[in-house]
């Protein structure tokens, strides 16, 4: 789909980008030609994927970081400028969430999941922000939010919340940074995509999730890693140069079949359904 130095030149932060996927979106845009730079808090990790992508001929810098600090992402960024020489582009992965009835949330949990999703994807943007506009050649940011920004979810209260924030902070810095510093700000929506870290704490029982998602998503089945990684590196790269100030969705179809009136129609068998349909339609006069 893409020609193989499609992001020669750049350097892409990504944080959570040791495993799941942010370790499959940074090792896509490593074999388009880009240096990573993988930014999370369990610095084995890092290291151990830095040094899968290097055994294939890429670049990548392990860094490790709690987001949650403003001074320390703003290390990250001085970290990548030294190595690499700039940073331009930035993929907001990193993320915390749980399951819990919303009336049983303490301040500490509700505070868990919004400081790291809309406090700390806000301070790692900003600090790169800051080195884009200092490098004035403009640049590219990514956060990685839901489906549920748009219709709220049950169970997840503080993550339906903060990536809602984090959308308005998308679209506000898409004019705010775009019209003065060329700075691009897009997010993606993803609907399931397996990973050990999100299915452990997101789905409590496999084998159900699966049979429910072909149900209840058009295209019946989960995402690919590839799939997404394909869309983080378009957003990336100079063919999306007038995409700025959106969020795409990336769920097969899932958030709208729930969503449409007539929809729960398609979990019917079809000829049943245009049974149904057809006993309502008026009889035509002779
Ligand atoms: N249900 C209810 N409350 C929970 C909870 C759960 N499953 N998990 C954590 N909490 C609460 C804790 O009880 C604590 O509140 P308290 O002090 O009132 O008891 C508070 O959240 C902080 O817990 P702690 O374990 O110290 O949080 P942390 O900052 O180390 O971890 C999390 C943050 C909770 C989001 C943790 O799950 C995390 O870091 N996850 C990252 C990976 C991840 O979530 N991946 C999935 C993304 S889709």
């Amino acid at each position: 789909m893409f020609v193989s130095d499609l992001l020669k030149g750049q350097t892409i932060i990504v944080t959570g980008g040791g495993s799941g996927l942010g370790k499959s979106m940074a090792q896509r845009y490593a074999e388009l030609g880009a240096n990573v730079v993988l930014a999370a808090r369990t610095f084995e990790r890092l290291e151990a994927t830095a040094k899968e992508i290097e055994a294939k001929g890429g670049q990548a810098l392990p860094v490790a970081v709690d987001i949650r600090d403003p001074e320390a992402c703003a290390d990250v960024v001085r970290q990548a400028v030294a190595r690499f020489g700039a940073v331009t582009g930035l993929m907001n992965n990193a993320a915390g969430n749980f399951l819990c009835a919303a009336e049983d949330l303490s301040p500490n949990g509700f505070g868990a999941v919004v400081d790291i999703v809309l406090k700390g994807t806000w301070f790692m943007t900003q600090a790169v922000g800051r080195q884009m506009i200092e490098q004035g050649n403009g640049g590219s940011i990514v956060s990685i939010l839901t489906t549920y920004v748009y219709t709220g979810s049950s169970f997840v209260v503080p993550s339906a919340m903060a990536k809602a924030g984090l959308l308005a902070m998308t679209k506000s810095l898409a004019v705010e940074w775009g019209s003065a510093y060329d700075i691009r700000v897009n997010g993606i929506a993803p609907g399931p995509f397996p990973t050990e870290g999100a299915w452990a704490a997101l789905v409590p029982d496999p084998k159900m999730m699966e049979e429910e998602a072909k149900k209840h998503i058009p295209m019946k089945r989960f995402g690919e890693h590839s799939e997404l990684a394909n869309l983080a590196a378009y957003l990336m790269s100079p063919m999306a140069g007038y995409v700025n100030g959106t969020c795409i969705d990336i769920d097969g179809g899932e958030w709208l079949q729930g969503a449409g009136e007539f929809n729960r129609f398609v979990e019917m068998d079809r000829a049943n359904v245009k049974q149904l349909l057809g006993a309502m339609r008026p009889k035509k006069a002779k």
